[in-house]
């Protein structure tokens, strides 16, 4: 092994010895194992000089069966990469064993060695689950599946922790499940989580006094039994009042009709029995299994997982026994109500610790190559002399900053040293209680991790009480540090030597004066004090040959009268970096008199400061004295003079922040001292309680297969790990990978781009780009063709791809792309919409809307008729798919006709087929574009997956060898395009009674730099901008606006969110402008049947937009709550609340994109009555495939585990649509029934020779016999819509949308003024989904949907730099919705019934199965959230005397903690007032 060159860096010291002279003496000596040795899944491993470079993910994920563990974002972030390491427990005095989750992404390989690695795999397969994987896939908790393996091992962690084999008791809990951040690190963008919590729940055993059959033998089956119907009917576990809503029924649950339980919470009164069931008796939601095995195969999508075996010796008429279920009757359900089975949880069944790693001595490790090297010490003094003899080598703990670094820097240490086994610093040795006592200080291990640093905090405090509160302060700033799998291997000495400024740690250990105990060859043992630690940004004072062994951390002498306290912001509660951060801490004297203070704050400079003017002004004061509450907030304010354009942004915001805190902590040290009458609420931050919510579990529509809450056929694979994405595809052979060159300059011509050092590198095989096709080929586009595959001369946007580098691995690739050099000529660059206007920078778009007097051009008239008129502006931010699977492809080549296979995780198969054919120069009939499943979609791989397709179809050509590629994160962020930014300047004319009169609005969307299909997306925003209300006389202008960002795209709601926003955000303004309650405002403008949208579409008799109002308004008690919110507001200063009931109609059909509206689907029925379904929609998690299969089981009479769809491709459907619109069950779904009717068809004499008991594969097999066709097309084209642009002759016009999907939502908020952070108390959601096909899957869309709203309009936020360059490229400053941002109480309901209790029906729909489309409907209703928070602010202006009136304030969308906060009008606001300098640029750009 060759030792890498030292690095030539100014901070080298001088003449250091290379690495190879430095380390071959160590290395001979005592590094001599190259050996790592551990357990994977039970197995013992042993890695010889593994790749260096690999982290645990890549190790895991290059061994062939092990797919599961899935790569999210490389980060940290996500979650996705989770796995479970087994190791000892220290702290037990038994021989006892912990299970932490872990991200793989970031951690060291070495890592492992002596421990045990378990993987998804390794807990369950779909033959036998674990109990985990399968209540996950029964209870609908898994939709795309690509977060799903990292939940279940995070949620496998917890279930392993809970229960101790000493005392043979399991104890989990509701709290331990969502309120002690296990589940923080782990996102998913599909589900909005309620599912996976409920799943979850199912283990709680609180209430039986943590009591769970452990052993089968010893318990016998009848106990089993018992206890599991036991947890169901004795009790929830949940401390709340509500359902904990437990499917099936929770036992607070009350059974009763939701349309007629007036003046009751929904939390206790929605129904989960029938309201026409006969049957008092409750109905268990877990059933015993071996009861009725054959129900529960029957649904489970465990079956279809299953090869069909065929059958032997068949002979007409004679019973075949087959292994699969294929005639299980689809039951599990009673009254409507569905009924689950889980097998029982049995602890002591685990995979157990193997005992040869109880014997386990770690040995001093090294390994590497000549470009890496990786050391493993295992004791201090063997890493202080490898210290001092490389000073430069990186020093590894939990990685969580070394291997971003790495990742994301491209920082590449030559020599790394992992120091998290070495036993004098990993671990932090907890005082007795005597030591306790008289103790004045807490030592810790430096590199303990910080989940047992969290306990051993806990702990302290719960001793010492007050003495400890800086512990208190630490495990609080701790809670909130990252997500669990950071915190269970991440380290405070890693924290510390990182000095990031917004290091929530250093705050603490800075206020408390802690000092650092380090240690190095040269100097010995030394203390550092912390305050004289950090000297520039990310730069310390320690020595580069020394390493940190200890931290003290100081506890406040006994009987002194000293408070420590700390505050942290962040934009997301949970696993996000601080906007600010802050300890406090104060000394009093017995007169109260402040003897010493420290006040300390990250996120304000460079480094974690002291506020030292404030401080030492302190000193000497009177602390309870508003006199120096004043003063304080006085020189806090000059300690923190932040510029407007300071670097991180946000400077007002921050400065705000600063003073609140302190003031905050003014209040709490007051009042924890007891100085005098403080005002408590300042106090308390905002909590969050244990969510609750139901389901309005009962369909009495349910059919035989359809309507049935069946779950995602593909769950319980997605929750083994076993369901295959793009990346998880066996390698081919002879494969390469790609890594992409992508623009550095938001605008700028390409003065040269050089190769050549990519070339030269290890593995790199070639490139291609423009000049590898003719510029015809190089130009796509998904409406129109203008953008070019690869840059040709120019760059337009940050990240634009300039070409293609592949290689023998992914690694080399990427390494390579980065390697390319590119010089640039910058370029002028237009970014916001703002900016495009003034450049007048726009598509060609110039679709408008008119009706009424518009018609005549004469809106003049019709606003002259108007009592009030109200104009405004408002704009509204883009958002960010952040679909859990990057883009990925893989190309082969067929090597015979110009033929290839194009795997893509795409929407799209024709386009990308069609593009494919494009590059290639091949006819499409040579083209296969395939996928299996999408790791999420959401529109975001509609057009945007084509040009990877292409890349690699490119360079498969070329090289004729399978190339395949899957984007980092940051590359799918920065290139692949988001929903659109809007801003509407609007002009609104009422009658003073408050009837609407005439709307004009000029809408502008950022298109980016192609046009994509933003011009569609433009047309839906315009058609919804009336969301239901009836205006006369309407103009509404489209501008689609060029800039040089990346290409903005379909995402889930396609522009009819932000139409049905501005609507509402108009309603707002205008109840506020006339003085009149909002909803009444609402009411009055309600369409009403045969009136006609701006687009004169008839409102006809599926108009449920008054059902709805008023039956959610009574379900979830909407006018008491908000009375009783209104109470609240005026007898809270420092909290307020808000609520909102607001509706939303959303249009089905591709709209004016006609030849879109139709599907097809191929049915096959082998002669054992199996059936082969494929069809032209993709399966992205949204259950397109489930409820297919439902469709063509019920219409062919057979079980629904008889029907199989595999894929989709374009060698089975030919010129698919591409699956969006929510179109795709509709389109698809009547094509499956067209092809199954054309079969029933040529079936039916058949059916009628052998009876109608018949099993199919009788009748199939009669009807093979007789050479009939048994493979049927189907097809479809929606009817009725047709409508084109500019048609404004009543008789000839047809409509845009098939049908409506409606829905209303309330959602109630409560909001946090000092700072601006939120809770959302409860959201109650009732959608009109028509009839069904399936609940289970629709609920899914609804929370899911809602989930994702919420997030677009509160806080998801997309920022630039003004350079052009895109800054949120990552789940670290990018911010999705996590576990704990769900509303606390979360209510979904279908629409069934008229306000009389009669059943509703939706024959005249002409739809599948009378059900309406889904997918993107509710995704608007989120926004219910922003303006119950809207409210909220409003409550606190007034109260501050601020103006509420139009004009006077606004708020834009997303509702961040920035925008809140700087909208409360308060006087801490004004003191903190940045002003903006002549010329002064804020250092983000929002591009609406
Ligand atoms: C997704 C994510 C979320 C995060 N959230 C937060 C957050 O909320 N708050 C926050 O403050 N930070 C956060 N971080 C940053 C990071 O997790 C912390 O700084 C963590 O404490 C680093 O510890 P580590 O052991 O992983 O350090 P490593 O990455 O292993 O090392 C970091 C640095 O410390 C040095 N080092 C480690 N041990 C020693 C030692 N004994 N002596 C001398 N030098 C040493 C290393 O050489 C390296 O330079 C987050 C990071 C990620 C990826
Ligand atoms: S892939 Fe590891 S956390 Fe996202
Ligand atoms: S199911 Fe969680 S991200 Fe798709």
């Amino acid at each position: 092994m060759a030792l890498p060159k030292p690095p030539q860096t100014a901070s080298d010291p001088p003449r250091a010895l290379s690495a190879a002279e430095a380390l071959t003496p160590l290395i001979e000596s005592t590094y001599t194992s190259p050996d790592i040795n551990f357990y994977l899944n039970g197995k013992r491993t042993v890695l010889r000089n593994p790749n260096p470079h690999w982290t645990l993910l890549d190790y895991i994920r290059a061994q062939p069966n092990l797919k599961g563990t899935k790569l999210g974002c490389g980060e940290g972030g996500c979650g996705a990469c989770t796995v479970v390491l087994q190791v000892p427990d220290r702290r037990s005095e038994k021989r006892r064993v912990k299970h932490l989750a872990v991200n793989a992404c970031l951690f060291s390989l070495v890592g492992v060695d002596g421990k045990h690695v378990i993987t998804v795999e390794g807990i369950g397969s779909v033959e036998k689950p674990h109990p985990l994987q399968e209540r996950i896939a029964k209870l609908h908790g898994s939709q795309c599946g690509f977060c799903t393996p990292g939940i279940v091992m995070s949620l496998y962690a917890l279930v392993r922790n809970a229960y101790n084999p000493e005392t043979k008791r399991f104890h989990l809990s509701e709290r331990d499940i969502e309120l002690e951040g296990h589940l923080d690190g782990n996102l998913c963008r599909c589900t909005g989580y309620k599912p996976i919590l409920q799943a979850a729940k199912t283990f709680v055993t609180e209430d039986l006094n943590g009591q769970l059959a452990e052993d089968v033998p010893e318990l016998g089956d009848l106990k089993l039994e018992k206890e599991i119907v036991d947890l169901v009917r004795n009790g929830c576990g949940s401390k709340s009042q509500g359902s904990c809503g437990r499917p099936g029924g929770c036992c607070r649950d009350k059974p009763s009709d939701s349309s007629s339980d007036e003046g009751k919470s929904p939390a206790s009164t929605p129904p989960t029995e029938p309201a026409s069931g006969s049957d008092d008796e409750p109905t268990p939601a877990v059933l015993d299994i071996a009861k009725n095995p054959q129900q529960d195969d029957s649904i489970s999508g465990a079956s279809y997982a299953k090869p069909l075996k065929s059958k032997e010796n068949i002979e007409a008429g004679t019973e075949v026994k087959t292994t699969t279920s294929l005639e299980a009757p689809l039951s599990g359900s009673k009254h409507g109500v569905p009924q689950i089975t889980f097998q029982e949880y049995v602890p002591g069944t685990e995979l157990i610790f193997p005992s040869a790693l109880w014997k386990f001595e770690p040995r001093p490790l090294c390994y590497g190559n000549d470009r890496k090297i990786w050391f493993r010490p295992t004791s201090l003094e063997q890493l202080v002399e490898l210290k001092g003899a490389y000073p430069s080598a990186k020093l590894v703990a939990g990685a969580s900053e070394v291997q971003v670094e790495v990742r994301f820097k491209n920082s590449d240490f030559a020599v790394s040293v992992y120091v998290s086994d070495i036993p004098e610093i990993n671990y932090t040795k907890l005082p007795s209680d005597a030591e306790l006592e008289t103790a004045k200080e807490l030592v810790i291990g430096a590199n303990t991790p910080l989940t047992e640093l969290e306990a051993i905090c806990k702990d302290v405090f719960a001793k010492l009480g007050k003495r400890a509160m800086v512990l208190e302060a630490l495990r609080k700033q701790l809670r909130y540090f990252a997500g669990r799998q950071i915190r269970n291997v991440a380290s405070l000495a890693g924290n510390i030597a990182t000095a990031s400024p917004i290091s929530d740690a250093n705050p603490v250990l800075l206020a408390s004066n802690a000092t650092l105990v380090a240690q190095s060859l040269g100097k010995g043992e030394f203390v550092l004090p912390m305050s004289d630690f950090f000297i520039a940004y990310r730069t310390i004072s320690l020595p580069p040959d020394a390493v940190i062994k200890q931290i003290r951390i100081p506890l406040s002498p006994p009987d002194t009268k000293e408070v420590v306290k700390a505050y942290k912001q962040a934009k997301r509660k949970d696993d996000d970096i601080a906007i600010v951060t802050a300890s406090f801490r104060v000394r009093l004297d017995p007169d109260g008199i402040v003897e010493d203070a420290n006040l300390v704050y990250g996120g304000m400079a460079p480094t974690t400061k002291t506020a030292t003017k404030t401080t030492s002004s302190l000193l000497g004061r009177r602390w309870f004295s508003s006199e120096t509450l004043d003063a304080a907030l006085t020189t806090l304010g000059e300690d923190f003079d932040l510029p407007f354009g300071v670097p991180g942004g946000m400077a007002h915001y921050r400065k705000t922040l600063t003073l609140s805190m302190f003031f905050r902590f003014w209040h709490e040290s007051a009042a924890e001292l007891e100085l005098g009458e403080v005002d408590g609420q300042v106090i308390d931050e905002i909590h969050r309680a244990i969510s609750t919510g139901i389901r309005d579990d009962y369909n009495p529509y349910e059919q035989r297969v359809v309507g049935k809450q069946v779950p995602h056929l593909s769950a319980l694979k997605q929750c083994t790990g076993e369901a295959e994405y793009i990346d998880d595809m066996p390698k081919t052979d002879r494969e390469l990978f790609g890594g992409l060159v992508l623009s550095m300059k938001a605008h700028a011509n390409l003065v040269s781009v050089d190769y050549a050092p990519a070339l030269e590198m290890p593995g790199v095989v070639g490139v291609v780009d423009k000049n590898n096709i003719t510029p015809e080929q190089n130009i796509w586009g998904s409406i129109r063709k203008d953008e070019p595959l690869f840059a040709d001369g120019k760059v337009l946007h940050h990240g634009q791809v300039i070409g293609m580098v592949y290689a023998e691995t992914a690694l080399q690739a990427q390494a390579a792309a980065r390697a390319v050099k590119v010089v640039y000529e910058e370029l002028p660059a237009v970014l916001t919409i703002d900016e495009a206007i003034e450049a007048k920078s726009f598509f060609q778009h110039g679709k408008n809307l008119i009706k009424g007097l518009a018609l005549d051009d004469k809106m003049d008239e019709a606003f002259a008729q108007c009592d009030r008129i109200f104009e405004g502006t408002t704009r509204m931010g883009g958002q960010e798919h952040f679909y859990l699977e990057t883009n990925a492809a893989l190309a082969i080549p067929s090597g015979e006709d110009g033929s290839m296979e194009v795997w893509s995780s795409t929407q799209n198969t024709m386009e990308t087929q069609e593009f494919v054919s494009q590059v290639t120069g091949v006819p499409s009939n040579r083209i296969n574009a395939r996928v299996k499943r999408l790791g999420g979609g959401f529109g975001g791989k509609e057009s945007r997956s084509v040009p990877f397709a292409c890349y690699l179809a490119i360079a498969a050509k070329k090289e004729k060898r399978p190339v395949r590629l899957m984007l980092n994160r940051d590359e799918d962020m920065l290139l692949s395009g988001q929903r659109h930014p809007f801003q509407a300047r609007w002009k609104v004319g009422m009658s003073k009674e408050g009837k609407l009169i005439a709307l004009e609005a000029d809408v502008y969307d950022n298109g980016g730099y192609s046009q994509d299909m933003s011009g569609a997306v433009m047309d839906r925003c315009l058609t919804h901008i009336d969301n239901c209300y009836q205006t006369p006389h309407v103009y509404l202008r489209g501008h689609v606006c060029r800039t040089n960002i990346h290409s903005n795209t379909a995402f889930r709601g396609f522009g009819a969110p932000q139409g049905m926003y501005f609507a509402e955000t108009m309603m707002y303004n205008i109840a506020e402008g006339l003085d009149m309650d909002v909803d009444e405002l609402r009411m009055k403008n309600l369409y009403v049947p045969g009136e006609h949208t701006p687009f004169f579409q008839k409102i006809d008799e599926d108009w449920h937009i008054p059902l709805l109002l008023e039956q959610l308004g009574r379900s979830s008690d909407y006018e008491k709550r908000k009375a009783a919110v209104a109470t609240f507001n005026e007898t809270n200063r420092w909290k307020k609340r808000g609520i909102c009931l607001v509706p939303s109609k959303f249009g089905l059909s591709f709209a004016t994109a006609l030849h879109l509206n139709q599907g097809a689907a191929y049915v096959r029925i082998y002669h054992d009555g199996s059936v082969l379904l494929h069809h032209a929609g993709t399966e992205m998690g949204q259950g397109l495939f489930t409820k297919m299969c439902q469709i063509a089981a019920q219409e062919l009479g057979v079980p629904l585990d008889s029907i199989y769809t595999p894929d989709s491709q374009t060698y089975q459907i030919a010129n698919a649509s591409p699956t969006a619109a929510s179109s795709g069950s509709d389109i698809n779904g009547m094509a499956v029934k067209n092809a199954c009717d054309q079969l029933n068809e040529r079936l039916a004499p058949y059916r009628e020779k052998l009876g109608k008991e018949a099993p199919l594969r009788e009748i199939v097999h009669a009807a093979y016999l007789d050479r009939v066709n048994l493979a049927a097309n189907g097809f479809w084209k929606m009817p009725k819509v047709g409508y084109k642009w500019g048609d404004t002759n009543w008789d000839t016009v047809l409509p845009m949308y098939y049908y409506w999907t409606q829905g209303a939502a309330c959602s109630e908020v409560e909001i946090d003024l000092l700072t601006g952070d939120h809770t959302v108390l409860r959201s109650d959601i009732m959608m009109d989904v028509g009839n069904s096909i399936n609940p289970a899957i629709d609920y899914g869309q609804v929370e899911g949907a809602f989930i994702q709203g919420q997030g677009l309009f509160t806080i998801e936020e997309s920022l630039w730099l003004s350079n052009g360059q895109f800054f949120t490229r990552g789940p670290g400053t990018y911010k999705i919705p996590g576990f704990s941002d769900i509303p606390q109480i979360f209510n979904a309901s279908m629409l069934r019934k008229d306000n009389d209790g009669n059943p509703l029906s939706w024959n005249h729909l002409r739809s599948v199965q009378s059900s309406k489309g889904i997918g993107e409907p509710p995704l608007f209703l989120g926004s219910t959230v922003f303006f119950a928070l809207r409210e909220a602010v409003k409550a606190a202006r007034v109260m501050n005397g601020a103006g509420v009136g139009p004009g006077e304030w606004k708020l834009d969308s997303p509702a961040t903690s920035e925008r809140l906060r700087l909208a409360i009008g308060d006087e801490l606001l004004k003191r903190a007032e940045v002003k903006q300098k002549d010329g002064e640029k804020s250092f983000f750009v929002t591009v609406s």
